[in-house]
């Protein structure tokens, strides 16, 4: 660990600054550099040391593409690679399993290669006698697929992010683990050949891996570099001593993602972005820039910002660490002039060793950073110039935002000192028929679809993202919980992360906080997920132990966890600075509503719900009868399931035995002020966990399904979270030939407060949506509609004024299709994508609401089919295929431009005996 003494701090370094300008200010003892943006005379005398105006020599560099991949180990690897040698615990694929706890104990023994990968996390280890020594020598070099001159030309050809594991085919037999029905388990390779040109010498040079699922090892020219077995954690090896320089280097992983290690779909494989970093043995050491910004108001903010510099050399140096802060537009591209600077200290840092420098800047008129739509989300950049002996050695950007965070236990979160309610939902890191191959605009396009909804809320269940998904959450205006374990000592399941708490809790934790504390949209860590020791005393050490490292990491922050089973007076409850509550906060059917119970044991702490309703639907399917209340029904066969083709009925009705409705979360919340919000289990579904039918492919619990088609439940989130917005949704769909006359309930998600239904021209009353005897009602229901063709309409009011209408139709016989691009231009970087949309429609254009009927997918011009899906949590077609039957009139197929090739890209949808469609895309 570094230390921060107070000869490093940046006062005696700001003194001749201080004699140059007036901007300088002093306060609450520290010195504080305020350009009040725009002042020209400052950032004059501010500028930059000269040598700044040099290159930076550091580089960061993308190395996804060209690698060669491999599916199983070499038989001269025998067992020798594995991270350690395990027993017992196996589980049998095609067995039904319980999930909580299960199944015999794996044990542990030693051996493996643990003992090499364990030093990498060396730098995330804070007692300094706990750190890892290097055993000698280089395990695996003599294994064939890790040699140099090892001929892989016979290995598939591919470019990372890649999960090889949505590839298929799905396990038709079964039932399997919640992990899904894609097989992500076993041992793969990677191999890179690295040039490394001779003017390298002399500068360090890492191996940045955003993400690998899981249990990485790395090797380069046949020397065992280190490795990372935690599958969401970002890490780095430092490649140095391994390098030849002016020469072909050869880089290979080995991944080993075990059986049955997860709740849900973990993805397989080097899945997220791969860099080659090089910089000067003297460097901003990795995650090494904190960013505090302690004292915010309109007039003046102060930035705090810590500086950590590494020095890889062999002599002692002296580092002059000197930063300037500049506004970034709404893209992220730098603006105008510096509107502050933290002039050079000087910094001893021993060989081999680290030390860490703080500083203050103040900035007038800041141009705040909080949540859309109320606030804005506006960044700045801080840019960290590390000079040696008046050379500019390092140069380090961090982007950071300026708002104040309250944690109110009476009014909830307060961003800028304006409340901000937590309009929330849970996301699993997996991209639907992506897989979990990190895609930008992939991710991007799921909180879109979110914000649409009026969400400003974001959990990461159950595990740290990809840096992208903050840096989009920056840019978008979104609050985010990020969150690390699902496990902590006590299992989920045989091979999860239990296996790895006790060595690697620390290093993954400190780990995702240094690589995430400066994005302004993080308002808390989470440390845990419902773990299994909630309710007892060694639950409470463990939480304490995260709970500090949280502190030590970043003392802005809250640390907190979701809980479930646990009840206020368990011991670890009080531990966290705020209580996060699964389901319980809402009650369940026979316990009460929880969060009364929390507020009264701790009412000086902040409570919200970290995963609420797991609500469960499929896209445009209803069953009748439609069950009265809004609780949440348990699915059981003829009441909200159909257990022969495995779907639940989209009234929004119907939940996990411990969950609820929408509605019922409402009234508890409205009942329950001081609660600060809730995240929703969850806003898309996700592959695996497909609860209640283990014989699907993905989860029923998304507002949106797996294609991304909205679910009714995504109006009912709409009218509570964009109450400003006029609209009606209708549900269900009108084309019933097998239900006239009978009863056909009409409920309508609509942010009015009056609405009256009319049946074929035929009022079926106005009615309120709150009324005297019940006060918390979210939607209009029309419960005893008997179906006759035509149209179903609706006209809704809001304080006694018309405030939307809508009207849904009986379809025609299907006659054609229609095709609608998300995005029709798109970028030619072989990265970008377009979602377009399919429906089978009438010959008048109208949604033929149970079309099933195969679609057929083709591309003319630089573009390519990336994958095809249509929300059906059954369908068990590759994600690959070229066509795809549509669920309920809809299909999805997703376009990707090739690299270098810009054009017109059409994409063609054909289904037998219906009217064709197109869709064109310009890739740029
Ligand atoms: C919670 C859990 C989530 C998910 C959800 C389904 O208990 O934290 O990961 O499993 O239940 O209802």
């Amino acid at each position: 660990m570094t230390m921060v003494t107070k000869e490093n701090r940046f006062k005696l370094a700001l003194a001749a600054a201080a004699m140059r300008s007036h901007c300088i200010k002093y306060l609450a003892g520290a010195v504080l550099i305020c350009l009040q943006a725009p002042a020209p005379a400052c950032a004059q005398v501010l500028q930059p040391d000269a040598f700044s105006a040099q290159l930076a020599p550091r580089e960061r560099v993308l190395i996804d593409s060209a690698w060669r991949f491999h599916q199983g180990d070499p038989a001269d690897a025998g067992n020798s690679l594995a991270y350690e040698v395990r027993s017992g615990g196996a589980w049998t694929e095609g067995q039904p399993e319980e999930w909580t706890p299960r199944g015999p104990d794996v044990k542990v023994g030693g051996g493996g290669l643990k003992a090499w990968i364990l030093p990498t996390g060396n730098a995330f280890i804070k007692d300094e006698k706990q750190r890892h020594v290097r055993p000698q020598g280089h395990p695996g070099g003599g294994v064939s697929f890790v040699q140099s001159d090892f001929d892989d030309g016979g290995w598939r050809a591919l470019d990372l992010p890649h999960d090889w594991a949505i590839e298929g085919p799905f396990l038709k037999d079964g039932p399997y683990s919640n992990i899904g029905r894609l097989k992500s388990w076993g041992a793969v390779w990677y191999r890179k050949a690295l040039d490394i040109p001779a003017q390298d010498r002399g500068k360090s040079i890492f191996l940045d891996v955003d993400g690998a699922m899981s249990y990485a090892t790395v090797w380069l020219n046949g020397k065992l570099v280190g490795g990372w077995p935690f599958g969401y954690s970002s890490w780095r090896v430092d490649l140095t001593p391994y390098v030849i320089l002016g020469g072909k280097n050869q880089l290979v992983l080995r991944l080993d993602n075990p059986v049955d290690s997860s709740r849900w779909y973990s993805g397989s494989g080097i899945y997220r972005h791969v860099w080659l970093t090089k910089t000067s043995p003297l460097h901003v050491a990795h995650w090494g820039t904190h960013i505090r910004t302690p004292k915010v108001s309109k007039e003046v903010a102060t930035v705090a910002l810590e500086v950590t510099v590494d020095n890889r050399g062999h002599a002692p140096a002296v580092a002059r660490v000197a930063t300037e802060i500049y506004a970034l537009d709404a893209e992220g591209k730098r603006q105008g002039a510096a509107v502050a600077s933290i002039a050079g200290a000087a910094l001893n840092v021993q060989a081999n060793g680290s030390a860490t420098v703080t500083g203050e800047a103040a900035i007038g008129s800041p141009r705040l950073w909080g949540p859309a739509p109320e606030q804005r989300a506006q960044r700045y950049v801080a840019v960290t110039t590390v000079s040696s002996k008046g050379q500019a050695v390092d140069r380090y950007e961090t982007r950071f935002g300026i708002r104040s965070l309250r944690f109110d236990p009476d009014q909830g979160l307060f961003v800028n000192d304006v409340p901000v309610r937590l309009k929330g939902v849970n996301l699993h890191h997996d991209l639907g028929a992506l897989g979990a191959a990190f895609n930008y605009r992939a991710a991007e396009r799921q909180l879109e679809v979110m914000l649409e909804m009026g969400f400003n809320a974001l959990r990461l269940s159950h595990n740290p993202p990809a840096p992208e998904v903050l840096e989009l959450c920056d840019r978008m205006g979104i609050l985010v919980i990020d969150e690390i374990f699902d496990a902590w000592e006590r299992k989920k399941t045989n091979f999860d992360s239990h296996l790895l708490f006790k060595d690697w809790h620390e290093q993954d934790l400190r780990a995702m906080i240094r690589r995430d504390r400066n994005h302004p949209s993080v308002i808390m860590w989470s440390v845990g997920n419902e773990v299994l020791e909630q309710t007892t005393e060694r639950g409470a050490e463990i939480a304490k132990m995260l709970v500090d490292i949280s502190h030590q990491e970043d003392p802005g922050r809250p640390a907190t966890a979701g809980k479930h089973l646990a009840r206020a007076e368990d011991p670890l409850t009080g531990v966290f600075d705020t209580i996060g509550i699964n389901y319980r906060g809402a009650g369940m059917r026979s316990i009460p509503a929880q969060y009364p119970t929390y507020r009264a044991k701790f009412p000086d702490k902040l409570i919200y719900g970290s995963e609420t309703v797991s609500t469960l639907s499929s896209r445009g399917e209803y069953m009748f009868p439609v069950p009265g209340g809004y609780f949440g029904h348990q699915i059981r066969p003829g009441i909200g399931g159909d257990f022969e083709r495995h779907h639940v009925s989209a009234y929004e009705l119907f939940a996990t035995d411990p969950g609820v409705t929408p509605d019922r979360q409402f009234a508890t919340d409205d009942q329950n002020p001081y609660v600060a919000g809730e995240f929703v289990w969850t806003g898309w579904d996700y592959l695996g966990e497909p609860t209640p039918f283990k014989e699907a492919r993905s989860s029923y619990f998304g507002i949106v399904d797996l294609a991304g088609f909205k679910k009714d439940r995504f109006y009912l989130y709409q009218s509570r979270w964009r109450a400003d917005l006029p609209f009606a949704h209708i549900l269900p769909h009108w084309t019933w030939p097998d239900r006239v006359g009978q009863v056909t309930p009409v409920h309508v998600f609509s942010s009015g407060d009056e609405a009256e239904l009319f049946v074929n021209g035929k009022s079926l009353g106005r009615i309120a949506k709150v009324t005297a005897r019940s006060p918390y009602e979210y939607r209009f229901r029309w419960d005893y509609v008997k179906y006759e063709p035509g149209e179903v309409a609706v006209v809704v009011y809001k304080d006694k004024k018309e405030w939307a209408r809508s009207a849904v139709q009986t379809a025609g016989a299907a006659a054609r299709l229609a095709a609608s691009p998300d995005r029709e231009r798109i970028r030619a970087d072989g990265k970008d994508l377009s979602f377009v949309s399919v429906s089978v429609t009438d010959k008048e254009g109208r949604l033929s609401p149970r079309a099933a009927n195969r679609v057929r997918f083709s591309i003319d011009g630089p573009g390519e089919i990336v994958a095809t899906d249509n929300g059906d949590q059954t369908n068990m077609e590759p994600f690959q295929a070229h066509d795809r039957q549509a669920f309920n009139g809809q299909v999805l197929v997703i376009v990707r431009g090739k690299p270098g090739q810009p054009g017109k890209i059409t994409v063609r949808a054909e289904a037998g005996g219906l009217a064709p469609a197109a869709a064109t895309i310009l890739a740029q």
